[in-house]
C-alpha cells in the first residue's frame, strides 16, 4: 500500500482554528486541511501557515477551503467553527446560532470523512458534543470534546506559578462540564509526585480552583473582543497527536458516557485514553463524597444545557 499521511481538517479558521491548524503543521502530525466559510480567510492563513514550513521545517501540507470535498478521508476533524460570544447575544442565541453552525458542519463531515474522529471545539462545549453525536451518528469512540485538556492546564498553571516551579511536574485532573460547572479534583493533583493537598493550604488551593473556573472570562475580559485560544488550540492538537499517533495518552476530555460514572447519554469530562480507534477506554475513578456532590452538580448543568437545544427545538 502506498504511504498515507495523516489528513486532518480543521473546521473554522478563526483564531482557534487557525492556531490548531498551526500547531498541528508545526508538530508534523500530518497534512491539514483549514475550512472556512470565509473562503479568504481560510485560503490567506492556510497559504501564511504553509510559508512558515521553510523557518519551522515541517513537511506538512496545509490547505485553505470552503470546500469539504477537499476535506474527504480526513482521519481526524476538528470542529472549531461558530459565533463566539458577543455583547448583546443572549445564551439561548449563542447555542441556536452554533447548535446550526455545528450541524450543518457535522452533516458534511459524515459525507466526506465518516471513518474520521471528530473532535468538537465550539461552545457551548457539552451541548455541541450532543447535536454532533446526533448529527454523525458516529460512535461514542469517535465523537469526542475538548475541555478537560484546557480546564486542568489553567489549573495546572496557577498552581506553578503559586509555588515557583514547573508546570511539567504539575499533574492535575479536571472533570464534569466545561467553564464555570467543571469539578477540580484537587485529591488527584500531584506536585513533582507529592499531593497538592500536602503543599497548599484548603483555602490556597480553592482560590486556584476558582481562578481555573473562571479561566475563559478572565481571558476575554483581558481582550475585550474575543476569547482564548493558544491554548483552547494547543489542548486540541495535544488529543489529536494522541489519536493520530495511537499514544493512548490519558487526557481529560467530553465524553460520551453510557453508564460510567452512573450517567447515561451526556457528554461530560472524564479521564480519557485516547489512542488510534479515538474514545479507547473511559478511566472510572472512585469519588469521594464532596468530589460525587460536584460532579453530580456538573452533570446537572450539562443536562440543563442539553433541555435548553430541546427547548428551543435544537
Ligand atoms: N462553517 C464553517 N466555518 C464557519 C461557519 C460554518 N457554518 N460559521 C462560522 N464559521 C467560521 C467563521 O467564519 C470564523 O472564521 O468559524 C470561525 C470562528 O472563528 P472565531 O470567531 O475567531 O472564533 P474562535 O475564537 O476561533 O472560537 C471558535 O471555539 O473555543 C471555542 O468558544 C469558542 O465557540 C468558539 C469556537
Amino acid at each position: 500500500m502506498p504511504f498515507r499521511r495523516k489528513k486532518i481538517s480543521v473546521i473554522g479558521s478563526g483564531q482557534v482554528g487557525a492556531t490548531c491548524a498551526l500547531m498541528l503543521a508545526s508538530r508534523g502530525v500530518g497534512d491539514v486541511v483549514l475550512l472556512d466559510i470565509n473562503l479568504g480567510s481560510a485560503k490567506g492563513k492556510a497559504l501564511d501557515i504553509l510559508q512558515t514550513a521553510a523557518v519551522q521545517l515541517f513537511d506538512s501540507q496545509v490547505q485553505g477551503t470552503a470546500d469539504y470535498a477537499d476535506t474527504a478521508g480526513s482521519d481526524v476533524v476538528v470542529v472549531t467553527a461558530g459565533s463566539p460570544r458577543r455583547p448583546g447575544l443572549t445564551r439561548d442565541d449563542l447555542l441556536s446560532i452554533n447548535a446550526h453552525v455545528v450541524a450543518s458542519c457535522c452533516r458534511e463531515i459524515k459525507k466526506h470523512s465518516p471513518q474520521a474522529v471528530v473532535i468538537i471545539v465550539t461552545n457551548p462545549l457539552d451541548a455541541m458534543c450532543f447535536v454532533a453525536k446526533r448529527e454523525l451518528d458516529f460512535p461514542r469512540e469517535r465523537v469526542l470534546g475538548m475541555a478537560g485538556i484546557l480546564d486542568s492546564s489553567r489549573f495546572r498553571t496557577f498552581v506553578a506559578l503559586e509555588l515557583g516551579v514547573s508546570v511539567r511536574d504539575v499533574q492535575a485532573l479536571v472533570m464534569g462540564g466545561h467553564g464555570d460547572s467543571m469539578v477540580p479534583m484537587p485529591r488527584h493533583c500531584f506536585v513533582g509526585g507529592v499531593p497538592l493537598t500536602e503543599l497548599l493550604e484548603p483555602a490556597r488551593i480553592e482560590a486556584l480552583v476558582e481562578r481555573a473556573r473562571r479561566g475563559g472570562d478572565e481571558i476575554v475580559k483581558l481582550l475585550e473582543t474575543g476569547s482564548a485560544f493558544y491554548a483552547p488550540a494547543a489542548s486540541v492538537v495535544q488529543m489529536a497527536e494522541s489519536i493520530l499517533r495511537d499514544q493512548r495518552r490519558v487526557l481529560p476530555c467530553a465524553a460520551l458516557l453510557e453508564g460510567e460514572f452512573g450517567v447515561s447519554g451526556l457528554f461530560v469530562g472524564v479521564p480519557c485514553v485516547l489512542g488510534g480507534r479515538g474514545l479507547e477506554k473511559v478511566c472510572e475513578i472512585k469519588l469521594d463524597a464532596a468530589e460525587r456532590t460536584a460532579f453530580d452538580y456538573s452533570v446537572g448543568r450539562v443536562q440543563a444545557l442539553v433541555d435548553d437545544l430541546a427547548r428551543l427545538g435544537l
